[in-house]
């Protein structure tokens, strides 16, 4: 099988590295790829991975068997959509089914009429009828822009005046604002593998949104993750398929909107049961890193049989025992205006992922986005996890380069539960 996959960040490398040790796998490109990617999978060049027209016509020319799309963008532009009309098998879901990542109202919507337990909400259009809606909420105030802001359009504050003022900010660029009530209880990603119809749970991962230790700082596309979750109530996984995604996979379908390729809910785990917090149309980055560190089943085969909808017939993922880590190395600014051009060394050994680096003419590897690379770490439980990823961390040097110290401390402590009412 000929995989392409489309995307150049760690989760990309993840994917790639997943499918260069599958058997199944003959050749592999990532398109446009970074320099980490370079070492284990070809790159034909994209200009643009969201025209939908230079996709189809690279996995043409490259004779894609199956193209794995890694973000959300093409995703929503109609990449996928484009692929199948070209007869082409693609992981990833159309631009219609994708909305329930590219909007947030269109989320609660299909989860309102699913009887999905979520956050309530209230969108507010015009700036006149802000406060009369923040009256109708408590504090936490959770209020989020109602585009494409990968995690980072949202404001959880105390503080009503910093409520307003985002939000203000919010419709000031043109778009609607969603006011939720506050989720209480640690949080956790549960990436499902869907071909329309049939649900694959893989592991459930956490991952630390927010800049700094101890949820310091402002939130980012996310600093760190860990799989599996040890304090997990039991029968978390399955329990989230019965009544949140499947009836969700249910609803997109007898919509004429069916949901292939990876079905990502965003949960809080809160007193009263796994609420969700929002849901990704594709793989979310940093989680896929530790998730696929423990596949040991083949990613090829479980991602082609999505595409082709016969994940039925498939036999489930198996995994490694023991857990893995992932800690995210960002560039100086992140998440705001970040510097670019730094040299990066020790970024080859086992278990570095790259996300913003290129290789310079000179062969140096320099950082070239916000989140730099991705250390993975794995062991027999957490706590070994941990320390095999800092471990890795610290042979990696990236000048001004930001990242949080405790990535899977509180879990590995036995410190993070869920609520009792
Ligand atoms: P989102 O872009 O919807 O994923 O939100 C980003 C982050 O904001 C989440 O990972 C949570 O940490 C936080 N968040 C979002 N919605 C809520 C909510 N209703 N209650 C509490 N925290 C939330
Ligand atoms: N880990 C958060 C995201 O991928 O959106």
């Amino acid at each position: 099988m000929r995989v392409l996959v489309i995307g150049s960040g760690a989760r990309e490398h993840a994917l790639l590295l997943a499918l260069a040790g599958d058997p199944q796998v003959t050749a592999l490109a990532a398109a446009p790829g970074n320099a980490g990617t370079a070492a284990i999978a070809e790159h034909p060049g994209l200009a643009d991975a969201t025209d939908p027209e230079l996709v189809v016509a690279l996995a043409q020319r490259w004779r894609a068997d199956l193209v794995v799309v890694g973000p959300e963008a093409p995703l929503v532009a109609g990449v996928g959509d484009a692929l199948r009309a070209a007869g082409i098998a693609c992981f990833g879901p159309s631009a219609a089914a994708a909305r329930i990542e590219g909007s947030k109202a269109f989320a609660k919507d299909v989860m309102t009429a699913a009887g999905v337990p979520t956050a309530r909400s209230e969108a507010v259009r015009d700036l006149a009828d802000l406060d009369r809606a923040l009256d109708r909420f408590d504090p936490p105030y959770v209020v989020k822009d109602d585009g494409l802001a990968a995690g980072k359009g949202v404001l959880v504050t105390p503080d009503r005046d910093d409520a307003r003022r985002h939000a203000a900010a919010v419709l000031d660029a043109g778009h609607p604002v969603l006011l939720e009530s506050f989720l209480d209880g640690p949080e956790a990603s549960l990436f499902c593998v869907v071909d329309g119809t049939t649900v694959v749970p893989l592991v459930p991962a956490q991952d630390f949104k927010r800049l700094g230790d101890d949820d310091a700082g402002p939130n980012t596309g996310g600093m760190g993750a860990y799989a599996p979750l040890p304090w997990a109530p039991e029968g978390l996984v399955d329990d989230v398929v019965d009544r949140i995604i499947a009836p969700v996979v249910t609803e997109l379908a007898a919509r004429g909107t069916p949901f292939s390729g990876l079905l990502y809910a965003g949960l809080a785990l809160t007193s009263s049961g796994p609420q969700v917090i929002e849901f990704n149309c594709r793989f979310g980055d940093p989680e896929t890193q530790p998730v696929l560190a423990l596949l040991r089943s083949s990613a090829a085969s479980l991602l082609a049989a999505a595409a082709d909808g016969r994940l039925a017939q498939e036999l489930p993922p198996t995994w490694a025992p023991g857990a893995a880590v992932t800690v995210v190395v960002a560039a100086e600014g992140y998440p705001g205006a970040v510097r670019t051009g730094d040299v990066l060394r020790g970024a080859d050994g086992h278990g570095v992922l790259h996300a913003g680096t290129r290789r310079r003419d000179d062969g140096a590897v320099v950082s070239s986005g916000g989140r730099v690379l991705s250390v993975v770490g794995t062991g027999d439980d957490l706590e070994d996890a941990r320390r095999d990823a800092y471990d890795r961390l610290a042979t990696v040097d990236l000048p001004g380069g930001q990242y949080r110290t405790d990535i899977a401390r509180d879990a590995a402590a036995g410190r993070v539960a869920v609520p009792v009412s």
